[in-house]
């Protein structure tokens, strides 16, 4: 008898290639995926755990599934992700009608795990950490959407431990890939028709730091750039600390990669950088953006920034709209801080208000949104290369690609440019794209 599976993902992009993984491994064992939780058999959660706010929707959403699970006691309901590796068993207590909880590191055994709660209608939790070689063969087959652009994972885990951060207890140690596979599955996907690879990890610019025998990261965009039919490379994240002379050098000499770096500064404030953990100092960030900037005149970069971390003063938020104004981001993504468990910021004193920190959240938002407006507003009049990835959902007669600096153009044209690198005059610049004219 045919299977259903419902799969929801919520946060980063890690968590979307997992999903593709489970997808794949779900697919492999007779199961067919369904865009509606009332047709599955089998429902999945892929959690996200970074901030309070992701960890509560997961059991929001866990709610919504219970009156289905009340109308069929047979639907097997489990959680996955971040969550699901933080909590354990511990969720199964707080939810009775789940099923099963897998963890980071245990995607593998989903299909198993899945046949047990099946069978016996048993209720099972695998959150244990693997070595890292169970870890290295972990990175399978995924399922391959037709798409211009896609993820490629070069490392997992996280060995930074910045005080305020749940990723490395949920995501366990860094682990490179080894090179030979990331070129091989670039080359793969480029074949497919892919035109743009975007490398992932939690920290890319720590690749194969702990390989003696591997190359750099600098070194592994260079050979990737030498793939014939591939256009462009993108790679997120990078850690501020890690961003080394020779890849800060490759904006200039790897010709594929794009103009845009998201580096998340988090502070402004020495002191605050200090209490996260984060191990560079402000003017060391600033020296690195300066460097970059002459290495790549049109770079275009973004940033994570924390707001309220505990014990942070007036000064030391000051400095962070300093930050945001010397630098000129983009864009950034603003975090209200929230204390996670096992992390060592939640033991600190936290004495601001609620109040305190949300005034200091808008006013950094409203600097961040003004900058945003006036860098993208520049754009205006140019001419820039825009890869199509797609029919717009704005109207039927248009399309939409990015620039290299990773920006939304919206303009009229047909689905044969899918993949193309097209010339587009930017006329208008919106709160989160571009419109223009293809010429
Ligand atoms: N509170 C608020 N923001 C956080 N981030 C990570 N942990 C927390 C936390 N506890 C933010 C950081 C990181 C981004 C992915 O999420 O800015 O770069
Ligand atoms: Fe978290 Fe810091 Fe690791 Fe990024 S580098 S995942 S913020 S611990």
């Amino acid at each position: 008898m045919d299977k259903y599976f419902f799969l929801e993902t919520f946060g980063c992009q890690m968590n979307i290639v997992d999903s593709e993984q489970i997808v794949a491994l779900l697919s492999a064992n007779g199961y067919t995926q369904v865009d509606s939780a009332k047709k599955a058999d089998l429902i999945l959660l892929n959690t996200c755990s970074v901030r309070d706010k992701a960890e509560r929707k997961v059991y929001g959403h866990l709610g919504r599934f219970k009156p289905l699970k009340d109308k069929r006691p047979d639907l097997i309901i489990g959680v996955g992700g971040c969550v699901a590796q933080q909590e354990g068993e511990k969720m199964l207590a707080k939810v009775p009608f789940l099923n099963l909880v897998f963890g980071t590191h245990n995607i593998h055994r989903l299909p198993e795990l899945v046949k047990q709660a099946e069978q016996n209608c048993q209720r099972g939790s695998a959150t244990d950490f693997q070595d890292r070689e169970t870890r290295l063969n972990l990175f399978p087959e995924r399922t391959f959407q037709e798409s211009v652009n896609r993820f490629v994972t070069v490392m997992q885990g996280c060995d930074n431990f910045c005080s305020y951060c749940i990723v490395p207890h949920v995501r366990g140690r860094e682990i490179s890939r080894p090179s030979d596979e990331v070129i091989a599955e670039v080359q793969g996907l480029v074949s497919q028709g892919v035109s743009e690879v975007t490398l992932l990890g939690q920290n890319v610019n720590s690749y194969g730091v702990k390989d003696v025998e591997e190359i750099s990261f600098a070194q592994l965009l260079h050979r990737l750039n030498d793939i014939d039919g591939l256009q462009r490379l993108r790679f997120a994240t990078s850690h501020p600390k890690d961003m080394t002379a020779d890849l800060i050098d490759c904006f200039g000499s790897v010709g594929k990669l794009c103009n845009h770096i998201h580096l998340p500064f988090q502070s402004g404030s020495d002191r605050i950088l200090k209490l996260m953990n984060r191990g560079y100092t402000r003017d060391d960030y600033l020296a690195k953006v300066n460097r970059l900037k002459e290495v790549c005149p049109d770079i275009r970069l973004t940033t994570d920034i924390i707001v309220g971390f505990p014990g942070e003063t007036e000064d030391d938020f000051q400095a962070t709209l300093d930050m945001v104004e010397q630098v000129g981001y983009a864009d950034a993504y603003t975090f209200l801080y929230s204390p996670r468990v096992e992390t060592a910021a939640a033991k600190m004193v936290d004495d601001q208000s609620a109040w305190q920190k949300q005034q200091r959240f808008d006013r950094l938002l409203q600097l961040q949104q003004q900058t945003s407006t006036a860098i993208w507003q520049t754009d205006i009049d140019q001419v820039l290369p825009v890869l199509v990835e797609g029919k717009s959902r704005r109207s039927e007669s248009q399309m939409f690609g990015r620039t290299t600096t990773n920006r939304i153009v919206n303009f009229t044209g047909t689905s044969d440019l899918i993949g193309k690198i097209v010339s587009v005059k930017i006329n208008e610049s919106h709160r989160n794209s571009h419109i223009g004219d293809r010429i």
